[in-house]
C-alpha cells in the first residue's frame, strides 16, 4: 500500500509542517508583492509577510472573503501577468457577479497532481476507466477531474453532465471502474438504470468520488447499497483550486484528508473569526501554499466542518461538510440545514431520496414544507406514516415544526449537477428548483 503513496504523502508530520511554513511564507511574500488587495489588507492589519515565523502566526493575517474576490472581478486578484494565465474557471455565482479564478501552467500541474492523489486515495489505479459526469466548462468539476484522472494514468470518459440516458448507456458499454459525479446526479443515474431495467449493481463500477455539494452518511449508504460500490467524498472549491483540496480514503471512509502540503486549513468561529482548536466545529478557512496565478490567504469558505488528526494519511482530516452557513435556514429562530432533512428522509421507509425544502410565508412567519417523493411501492398508508415520521423526526431532532408533503414518484425535478434543495416562495420570490 505504501508503495502507492507519492512523495508528499510520505512526509513525517514534522517534515510536513516545515514544508508548510516555507511555502506559506513564500505565498505571503508573493501575494503581498503582486496583488494590491493583499498589500493593502496586510498593511491595514499591520502585518508583513516576514512577520510569519510559525504556522500559528498566520492567524495574525486578515481574512479574504468571496466579496473581496467579486469586487476585483475579473482579474484583480491575479498575482501574475494575465499572459501567464493558462486557464480561467468561474464559480456559478447564483447571485450577481461570478468569481473568476486563474491558473498558470504550474497551477494546472499541481491541480492535476492533487486530483490524481484523490483518485488514488479513493482506490482508482492507472489503467482504470473513469467516467466523469461533473459538468465541463467554467465549473471546475469536469476539467479538474479529467486532468487528475489522466495524470494518474487512467482512461477518461468526459461525459459531462446531462443526457442521462446516454450516460447510462456509456457506463454499460465502456465499463468504467470509477465514476466522478455529484451525489444528487448519481441518484438520477441510478433511477435511470432502474428505469431501463438494468440493476446498477450489475455494472462494472467499483468506486465513486462524490462531491461539489453536501451529502450525508445516509446518502452514502443509499448509493453504496443500490450500486454496489464504495462511495467516497471529494471536496474543493474554485477559489482554492477546484476539486482535490481534500479527499476521503476508501480504506477508512472517516472524513477527508486535506492535501495539506498545498492547502493550509484553519477552522474559525464564524462570528468572531477566532481560530478554533482542532476538533471544534466552525468555518473552514484555506490558505493556498503553492498557487502562482491566484494565491488565496485565509479564504473564508463558509463551509462548516472541523479538523481531526490524520488516519490513513499523515495529513489532517476535515469532517464531512454538513452545510454552508449560506444554506442554513432559520425558522422561528431555529437553525436547520438541508442535510439534516436528508438524513431523516433517507432513513424513513416508503420515501425516495428525492426531496426539496419549500419556504413560504404565512403572515409574518416563515414556514417550511418538506416535499418528498414516495417510493414506487409505497401504499397510501405507508405514505401517511412516512409523512408523520418525518414531521416527528424534524421536530424531535432539529426542534422545529415543518409540514411534509409526500408526492408521487418521479414528480420532482432531477439534479444534473449541483442540486438546489431550497425553493424559496416567500414574497413572490421563486428561487431554486
Ligand atoms: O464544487 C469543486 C468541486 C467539484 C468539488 C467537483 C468536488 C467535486 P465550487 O463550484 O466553487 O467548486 O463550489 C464550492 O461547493 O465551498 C462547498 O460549499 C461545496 N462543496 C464542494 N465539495 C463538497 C463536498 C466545486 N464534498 C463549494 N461536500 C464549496 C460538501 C462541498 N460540500
Amino acid at each position: 500500500m505504501l508503495d502507492d503513496l507519492d512523495d508528499g504523502e510520505r512526509l513525517g508530520r514534522g517534515e510536513l509542517e516545515a514544508l508548510q511554513l516555507e511555502r506559506l511564507r513564500a505565498t505571503l511574500r508573493h501575494a503581498y508583492a503582486h496583488v494590491p488587495f493583499y498589500r493593502r489588507s496586510f498593511d491595514a492589519a499591520g502585518v508583513r509577510p516576514q512577520d510569519c515565523r510559525s504556522l500559528a502566526d498566520l492567524s495574525r493575517f486578515p481574512f479574504t472573503s468571496k466579496a473581496d474576490l467579486r469586487d476585483r472581478y475579473p482579474f484583480g486578484m491575479f498575482a501574475v501577468d494575465r499572459s501567464r494565465v493558462r486557464r480561467i474557471h468561474a464559480s456559478s455565482g447564483t447571485t450577481g457577479q461570478p468569481t473568476v479564478v486563474g491558473y498558470t501552467r504550474r497551477d494546472l500541474d499541481v491541480w492535476a497532481d492533487v486530483v490524481a492523489r484523490s483518485l488514488r486515495a479513493a482506490g482508482a489505479r492507472p489503467g482504470h476507466l473513469v467516467h466523469v459526469a461533473y459538468g465541463y466548462g467554467l465549473f471546475t468539476g469536469g476539467l479538474g477531474a479529467h486532468a487528475g484522472a489522466e495524470r494518474l494514468g487512467c482512461t477518461v470518459v468526459p461525459a459531462s453532465g446531462g443526457m442521462t440516458s446516454r450516460q447510462v448507456r456509456l457506463i454499460q458499454d465502456l465499463r468504467p471502474e470509477v465514476v466522478m459525479v455529484t451525489p444528487s446526479y448519481m441518484l438520477t443515474l441510478l433511477d435511470e438504470f432502474e428505469r431501463q431495467g438494468v440493476d446498477p449493481r450489475s455494472t462494472s463500477l467499483r468506486v465513486g468520488l462524490f462531491g461539489a455539494e453536501p451529502w450525508t452518511e445516509e446518502m452514502r449508504r443509499e448509493i453504496e447499497e443500490r450500486c454496489g460500490i464504495d462511495a467516497v467524498d471529494i471536496y474543493g472549491l474554485s477559489e482554492v483550486i477546484g476539486p482535490g483540496v481534500a479527499q476521503e480514503c476508501v480504506e477508512t471512509k472517516d472524513g477527508l484528508h486535506v492535501w495539506e502540503d498545498h492547502f493550509f486549513p484553519e477552522v474559525v468561529d464564524p462570528v468572531t473569526g477566532e481560530v478554533l482548536p482542532d476538533g471544534e466545529r466552525g468555518e473552514l478557512v484555506f490558505t493556498s501554499l503553492t498557487k502562482e496565478a491566484m494565491p488565496v490567504v485565509r479564504y473564508r469558505t463558509r463551509d462548516l466542518s472541523r479538523l481531526l488528526p490524520g488516519t490513513a494519511r499523515v495529513f489532517r482530516r476535515m469532517e464531512k461538510v454538513t452545510g454552508r452557513s449560506d444554506d442554513m435556514l432559520v425558522l422561528r429562530g431555529v437553525n436547520l440545514f438541508p442535510t439534516q432533512v436528508e438524513e431523516i428522509v433517507l432513513r424513513t421507509p416508503g420515501l425516495a431520496p428525492h426531496f426539496r425544502l419549500v419556504l413560504t410565508r404565512e403572515g409574518r412567519l416563515d414556514a417550511l414544507t418538506v416535499r418528498v417523493e414516495a417510493r414506487a411501492d409505497a401504499t397510501a398508508e405507508a405514505r401517511q406514516a412516512a409523512a408523520r415520521a418525518v414531521e416527528w423526526a424534524v421536530k424531535d431532532g432539529v426542534g422545529v415544526s415543518v409540514a411534509v408533503e409526500v408526492v408521487d414518484p418521479d414528480t420532482l425535478e432531477r439534479s444534473e449537477g449541483k442540486i438546489r434543495r431550497v425553493v424559496d416562495l416567500r414574497n413572490g420570490r421563486r428561487t431554486g428548483g
